[in-house]
């Protein structure tokens, strides 16, 4: 890029009184003078004034809103009480004309299901710039947390051969041809003649992989796209998402759960500090729309003191028996308001479960652990007790399960038993079941849901909105 970015001109006074160039889009165009250009770099915009006399006018036609400009000019300080700075425009050049009957984006309140048919242009707007931003933000923030702590970063397969992780349903990866599949002697789909020579899927996760390098490496991390081919339809759930995952050798469930709550601090911490504007901004967007709702709807905490409260208070730590004893005795419960019952120890946690104990009883993040085996994934370290799991959720305030993880099974013979039980193969595990054989030791990890985390530190209410281009069932446009 040519010219200086916006935020550099903004954030400084240096090149007051200098001359500068830089390019963006027209945010406005009004009274044939001043231009509200923004190239992405921060919300801000600058002030462009063009000398509406000595300017050709069929020039000054085609500027119109998301017509992307060149500008150069004087840096003055500004009369205007809106901006400090503009830029005294004295040439000008239409890189990209947007014809004002079409273009899409026009300065006024579009609705976010409008925005997601235009996602390609949706970063145009304030709202979906600054989520954006934000998410790379925290993006870099999480690497810095991780190399700061004595981390390495994996890069662990998209396409794995293991369809055995059970997190979900995959995705098949393959290249045979659909019409005309190749079949073996029993009449099932002969996968030897395919790409790999096996059935192959898309990762649901990248922890088995990243557990065989925590077991060399000591602290690892991977982050990376995931894909689950569930039918969930949901404000929560995406076809692909990004998912962060720390492994760590030596270390049991109890730092485990430190670590996440540790990392989470920091990450919400960075963001905090390095994106003000941004924040600033989304706040002001969710005041508005809170005012809209009935006094008793209304969130008691502003987005910014959220996030505060998030990193200055601990986070509360429960055992599933707990949970369950709390949501068993509750008002909703007893009153029968919620849709599943909860009577029996065992029972799954849904949503509505998950939020209760977030925002109703703890009014704060909750870490749940130790869950009942039966309902938690195979490679997760039984108890003495036989019939729990040191699994551990991280539950937050209107986003439900953002983090889940576990302590893993580092006995061979109690990790083959639970293989067996759940009717895996167990050749089919072969290299996962070999750490258990040289060298094991206690080890444990989680996964954060990097798109759970930037809803939370934008307020913003649908996944959708927080990936640049979402995959959902049935849709996989852009
Ligand atoms: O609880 P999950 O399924 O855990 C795992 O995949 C483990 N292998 C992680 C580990 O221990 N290394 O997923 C972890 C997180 C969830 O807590 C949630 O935040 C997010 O991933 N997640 C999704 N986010 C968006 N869309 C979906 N369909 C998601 N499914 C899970």
């Amino acid at each position: 890029m040519n010219g200086i970015s916006i935020n550099e001109i903004i954030s400084s006074d240096k090149h007051v009184d200098h001359e500068v160039s830089v390019c963006g889009w027209v945010k406005s165009f009004r009274a044939n003078r001043f231009i509200a250009l923004n190239d992405g770099s921060c919300l801000k915009n600058i002030q462009c004034v063009i000398d509406f006399e000595n300017t050709n006018q069929e020039e000054l036609k085609k500027i119109s809103t998301g017509a992307a400009l060149s500008v150069t000019g004087k840096l003055v300080s500004s009369q205007g009480s809106k901006q400090s700075t503009e830029i005294q425009v004295s040439k000008f050049e239409i890189l990209g004309e947007a014809d004002a009957e079409i273009y899409p984006i026009q300065p006024k309140k579009h609705s976010f299901e409008f925005l997601r048919e235009n996602a390609h242009l949706r970063t145009r707007t304030n709202t979906f710039s600054a989520v954006m931003r934000i998410r790379s933000s925290l993006s870099f923030a999480i690497h810095s947390y991780f190399n700061l702590n004595g981390f390495y970063y994996v890069h662990t397969p998209i396409i794995t051969g293991s369809d055995a992780e059970g997190a979900g349903e995959q995705f098949r990866v393959t290249t045979l041809d659909l019409k005309n599949t190749p079949v073996d002697s029993s009449g099932k789909i002969d996968f030897k003649e395919d790409f790999f020579g096996k059935e192959t899927n898309l990762t649901v996760s990248g922890q088995l992989e990243a557990e065989a390098y925590a077991m060399s490496m000591g602290k690892v991390y991977t982050f990376g796209p995931t894909f689950r081919a569930e039918n969930s339809n949901t404000s929560r759930h995406l076809s692909e998402f990004w998912m962060i995952e720390p492994e760590v050798a030596f270390m049991d469930i109890k730092g485990n759960i430190e670590l996440a709550e540790d990392f989470l601090k920091y990450v919400i911490d960075y963001i905090l500090k390095n994106n003000i504007d941004d924040l600033d901004f989304l706040e002001t967007r969710l005041l508005n729309e809170e005012k809209q709702k009935p006094q008793n709807e209304r969130n008691e905490l502003s987005l910014t003191e959220k996030l505060n409260f998030v990193i200055t208070n601990k986070f509360k730590v429960i055992t599933y028996s707990e949970a369950i004893e709390i949501l068993r005795n509750c008002k909703p419960n007893k009153k029968k308001k919620f849709k599943y019952i909860i009577d029996e120890w065992g029972a799954d946690l849904q949503s509505e479960h998950e939020r209760f104990l977030v925002e109703k009883e703890f009014k704060c993040p909750v870490v749940i652990y130790d869950y009942p085996a039966k309902i938690k994934s195979f490679y997760m370290r039984l108890n003495d007790d036989g019939k729990t799991v040191r699994a551990m959720d991280i539950l937050f305030p209107g986003i439900g399960e953002i983090v889940g993880g576990s302590q893993r099974e580092e006995r061979l013979d109690v990790l083959l038993k639970k293989i067996k039980q759940i009717g895996i193969d167990e050749k089919e595990l072969w290299w996962y079941t070999d750490l258990r054989k040289y060298g094991t030791a206690v080890h444990s990890g989680f996964g954060l849901g990097f798109e759970r985390l930037v809803m939370f530190a934008t307020g913003m209410t649908n996944i959708r909105d927080v990936i640049p281009f979402p995959r959902t069932p049935k849709n996989a446009e852009f």
